[in-house]
């Protein structure tokens, strides 16, 4: 072998053993066999030797090259695959590991509730209404036996898209449509957003949420008004749960009540949520004959009860949640609890 092709051969075999690294090995294979690399510089310069030396240094050098490229692709291979086994233990994943839970969506609890609500009538019959939220001031208050300059009017606050459409103060228009549409018997609730120009405070919140009932056929008393939302409160909040009933004032029921639970944060004791250990869930009463006779039912006929629910009022008192924007806050540290 030529001397030159012999220390060039010999220089690179050294230095192959020596690499250690994928990166290394390319590094010499560039170096020796790459186009500036210096087996194929000598190559390249066959032409400026004489004749003779010529074809013995070509040879040597063609046979050089030819061992140093498998050399280098058999180490390049080891050393490759040497690389992956080591990357692979590297990056296994550790089996032990604690598993990270996605984070999972829940109702909200007032929807929650809304839906406790809906059961507890559907399965006592009732059938489930919408109302439109955007009302005439006729279904809101007039067909409801509310009329214009009535003072009951200042208890809803309103908010009017115009001299005659408004966002409804509370779910009652809904009886006067579901009645209109049906006659006796009737047994329905009518759940939904209502609107009302208050300041929001710990209590006040100007959209919340009622579920309203009504029933109308012969012969339905105040005894099954209370008989029914007796079994609604035992059902929402416990069989050792209480309700009572107060003597109240509505232009469309008569006569009317508000309901009262007894407040199961303090057992009727009287605490910071309740003050005196009741308190007030929804308002009720017998259908008022001039609601009954606006609709074209026949008040010496039929007779029927009706009552308005604050979903908010229900599940603070579930929950007990003592400010009712926690609920339209979208904070996660209060939402999270009710998962
Ligand atoms: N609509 C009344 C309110 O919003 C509640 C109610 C409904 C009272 C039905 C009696 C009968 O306060």
């Amino acid at each position: 072998m030529h001397p030159r092709v012999d220390a060039i051969l010999r220089e690179a075999r050294d230095q192959l053993a020596a690499s250690r690294t994928s990166t290394e090995i390319e590094h010499l294979k560039t170096q020796v066999l790459g186009r500036q690399g210096t087996l194929t510089q000598l190559l390249r310069s066959l032409g400026t030797l004489p004749a003779a030396e010529r074809r013995e240094v070509g040879a040597a050098a063609n046979e050089a090259k030819r061992a140093l490229e498998a050399m280098v692709e058999e180490r390049l291979r080891e050393t490759a695959e040497r690389e992956r086994r080591a990357r692979r233990e590297r990056e296994r994943p550790d089996l032990t590991l604690p598993g990270r839970r996605p984070a999972l969506g829940a109702l909200h609890p007032l929807t929650r509730v809304h839906d406790e609500i809906v059961a507890i009538f559907l399965g006592l019959g009732f059938s489930l209404v919408d109302g439109p939220e955007i009302e005439t001031d006729y279904y809101n208050f007039e067909a409801l036996n509310i009329p214009r300059d009535h003072p009951a009017r200042d208890m809803q606050d309103t908010f009017y898209l115009s001299e005659d459409v408004l966002l409804r103060t509370h779910t009652s228009p809904g009886q006067v449509h579901v009645m209109e549409g049906m006659r006796p018997p009737v047994r329905i609730i009518v759940p939904g957003r209502v609107y009302r120009r208050d300041v929001a405070d710990a209590s006040h919140s100007p959209v919340f949420h009622q579920v309203e009932g009504l029933a109308v056929d012969r012969d339905i008393s105040m005894g099954d008004l209370k008989g029914t939302l007796e079994l609604f409160a035992r059902e929402m909040y416990g069989p050792r749960s209480r309700i009572r009933f107060r003597p109240s004032f509505f232009p469309f029921t008569e006569p009317s009540a508000e309901v009262d639970v007894l407040c199961f944060l303090c057992d009727g004791k009287g605490c910071r949520a309740c003050g005196n250990g009741w308190l007030e869930i929804l308002g009720c009463g017998m259908v008022h004959p001039r609601v009954l006779a606006n609709v074209g039912y026949d008040p010496e006929d039929f007779t029927g009860w009706a009552f308005g629910m604050g979903i908010e009022r229900v599940a603070m008192l579930k929950y007990g949640v003592e400010d009712i924007r926690l609920f339209y806050d979208n904070d996660l540290r209060f939402l999270s609890q009710f998962v």
